[in-house]
C-alpha cells in the first residue's frame, strides 16, 4: 500500500471516512492534510456509528498513528470534544495522535465572523458549515493567523490581544454583531494551550520516518475536488485544497513520496450548501434518493441535494488528482431504480462541452446530456464478490472505468465496514 492519498472526487460526503477506515486496517500512519471540523467522516463498525470531524478516520484501529498535518485548521473546542467521545467509547488516542505545530487554530472570532458574514450575504451566501473555516484560512494567507506553535509561544497573550481587538472591530463595525469577551476567550485558550502541548509534534518527521521504514501511510482528504478553492465551483467551495496535490504540501512530505491516489466517488451525486449542480434531480425523486441514501449532512444535519452520476466530473477529478483507482460508494442505493441516468457531457448554447468548465455562469446554464442505462432492481448490500453482482450493475461499473480510463479498486455496498467488494 505504501503511501496512499484518498481524495473525495465530488462535493464531499463520498464516503471517505468509511474507505479510510477500511484501508487503515493495514496502515501505520493516517494523516489529514487540509480542512477542519467542517468535515464529517462516518465510520460504521457492526452497526455502531462514529462520526469524525478532525481526528483521522484511522483512529478506530488501535495500532494506527494519526496525524493532523500543517494544512489542517484545528478548533480546540471540537477537537477535545471529539477526543473525549472516543475515550468514553474505550478508544485511546494516547501517544498516537499528533498535531503539526504549523497547523492553524480556529479561534472563536473565526467562527463568529463565518456566521456573521454568511448572515450578511443573504441569498448570496455560500452555505458554509459555520465552523470558521474560511476566516481561519483567510488569516493564514494574510499572515495574521494563529498556529498551534503560536498558541504555545511565550508571546501568545500579546498576539492574542492584537488579534481579538482587530476581529472585534470587524464584528461590531462591519457586521453589527456582538464582540467577544476578550478575558473569557483568553482564559479558555490558556487552558487549551496546556491541553494541546502533549499533542504537538513535527508531523512531517513522523510521516517521513514511516516512509523510510517502508510503513503504510494514508493521507486522508476531507471535502472533495469540486469544493477545492482552486479547482472547485468557486466561489461555492471551501477555503482549502482537498485535491491530491495538497496531500504532500499539507503534511510536509515531497510529492514523489505519494505512491498512489485513490478517488472516492459516490455512484450518484450529492451536494450540501449552495452553488451550481448540473445533474441535480428535482421533486419527489430527489426526496426518495435522500431517504434511500440517508443523505443528511454528518456535520450540520442539513439535507443533501441529490442528482445523477456525472461522468464529466469523474473525468475531471481523474485528471486533477492523477487518480490510480476509483472507490465507488453507495452503489446499493441505486438498487431502488429500474432505470438510471448517467451524464456524459454538457450542452451549452447548443454546443457540447466534454470538460468540466470553470466559468460559473456556464456551469449554471449547462444542460446535462444523459445516457439511460438499465438498473438491476435487486438488493446488492450482501454481495462481497464482483462476479456475484447483477450483470447490469457490473455494466454500470464497467462504464465508469471505460469512460474515465481509471480502474476500480473497491466498491462499497452499505455503510458498514464489511459492506465492501475488493477488486484484485
Ligand atoms: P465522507 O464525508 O466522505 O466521509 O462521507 P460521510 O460520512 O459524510 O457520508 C457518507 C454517508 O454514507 C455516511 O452516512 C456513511 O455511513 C454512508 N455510507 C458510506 N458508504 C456507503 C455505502 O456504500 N452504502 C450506503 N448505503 N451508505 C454508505
Ligand atoms: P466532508 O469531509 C460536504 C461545504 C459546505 C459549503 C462549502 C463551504 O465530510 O466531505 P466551509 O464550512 O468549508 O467554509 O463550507 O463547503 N462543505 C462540505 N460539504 N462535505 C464536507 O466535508 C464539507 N465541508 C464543507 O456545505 O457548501
Ligand atoms: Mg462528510
Amino acid at each position: 500500500m505504501a503511501v496512499t492519498a484518498v481524495v473525495g472526487c465530488q462535493w464531499g460526503d463520498e464516503g471517505k471516512g468509511k474507505v479510510v477506515d477500511i484501508l487503515s486496517a493495514r496502515a501505520d500512519v493516517v494523516a489529514r492534510y487540509q480542512g477542519g471540523p467542517n468535515a464529517g467522516h462516518t465510520v460504521v463498525v457492526a452497526g455502531d456509528q462514529t462520526i469524525l470531524h478532525q481526528i483521522p478516520s484511522g483512529i478506530l484501529h488501535d495500532r494506527t498513528v494519526c496525524c493532523l498535518g500543517n494544512g489542517v485548521v484545528i478548533d480546540p473546542h471540537t477537537f477535545f470534544q471529539e477526543m473525549e467521545e472516543l475515550t468514553d467509547r474505550g478508544i485511546s488516542v494516547k501517544n498516537r495522535l499528533w498535531i503539526s505545530p504549523q497547523a492553524h487554530v480556529i479561534m472563536p472570532y473565526h467562527r463568529a465572523i463565518d456566521e456573521a458574514s454568511e448572515a450578511a450575504a443573504g441569498n448570496r451566501k455560500i452555505g458554509t458549515t459555520g465552523r470558521g473555516i474560511g476566516p481561519a484560512y483567510t488569516d493564514k494567507y494574510n499572515r495574521t493567523g494563529m498556529r498551534v506553535a503560536d498558541l504555545l509561544a511565550p508571546d501568545f497573550e500579546e498576539r492574542f490581544h492584537r488579534a481579538i481587538e482587530a476581529k472585534n472591530r470587524i464584528l461590531v463595525e462591519l457586521y453589527k454583531a456582538s464582540p467577544l469577551d476578550e478575558r473569557l476567550v483568553l482564559e479558555e485558550f490558556l487552558r487549551f494551550r496546556e491541553q494541546l502541548k502533549p499533542f504537538a509534534k513535527d508531523v512531517s518527521v513522523v510521516i517521513y520516518d514511516a516512509i523510510r521504514n517502508k510503513k503504510n501511510v494514508i493521507l486522508e482528504g476531507a471535502q472533495g475536488t469540486l469544493l477545492d478553492i482552486d479547482h472547485g465551483t468557486y466561489p461555492y467551495v471551501t477555503s482549502s485544497n482537498p485535491t491530491a496535490g495538497m496531500a504532500a504540501t499539507g503534511t510536509g512530505i515531497g510529492p514523489r513520496h505519494i505512491d498512489q491516489v485513490l478517488g472516492v466517488f459516490k455512484a450518484y451525486t450529492t451536494r450540501v450548501g449552495n452553488g451550481p449542480f448540473p445533474t441535480e434531480i428535482m421533486g419527489d425523486l430527489q426526496t426518495s434518493f435522500r431517504e434511500w441514501g440517508g443523505e443528511y449532512g454528518a456535520t450540520t444535519g442539513r439535507s443533501r441535494r441529490c442528482g445523477w452520476l456525472d461522468l464529466v466530473i469523474a473525468k475531471y477529478a481523474a485528471r486533477i488528482n492523477s487518480l490510480d483507482g476509483w472507490i465507488i460508494t453507495k452503489l446499493d442505493v441505486l438498487s431502488h431504480l429500474d432505470e438510471i441516468k448517467v451524464c456524459t457531457s454538457y450542452k451549452y448554447k447548443g454546443q457540447i462541452i466534454e470538460h468540466f468548465p470553470s466559468e460559473s455562469w456556464i456551469l449554471k446554464a449547462v444542460e446535462p446530456v444523459y445516457v439511460t442505462v438499465k438498473g438491476w432492481s435487486k438488493d446488492i448490500s450482501g454481495i462481497r464478490e464482483y462476479g456475484q453482482l447483477p450483470v447490469n450493475c457490473r455494466n454500470y461499473l464497467d462504464y465508469i472505468t471505460e469512460f474515465t480510463g481509471v480502474k476500480i479498486n473497491m466498491v462499497s455496498v452499505g455503510p458498514d465496514r464489511d459492506a465492501v467488494i475488493q477488486f484484485r
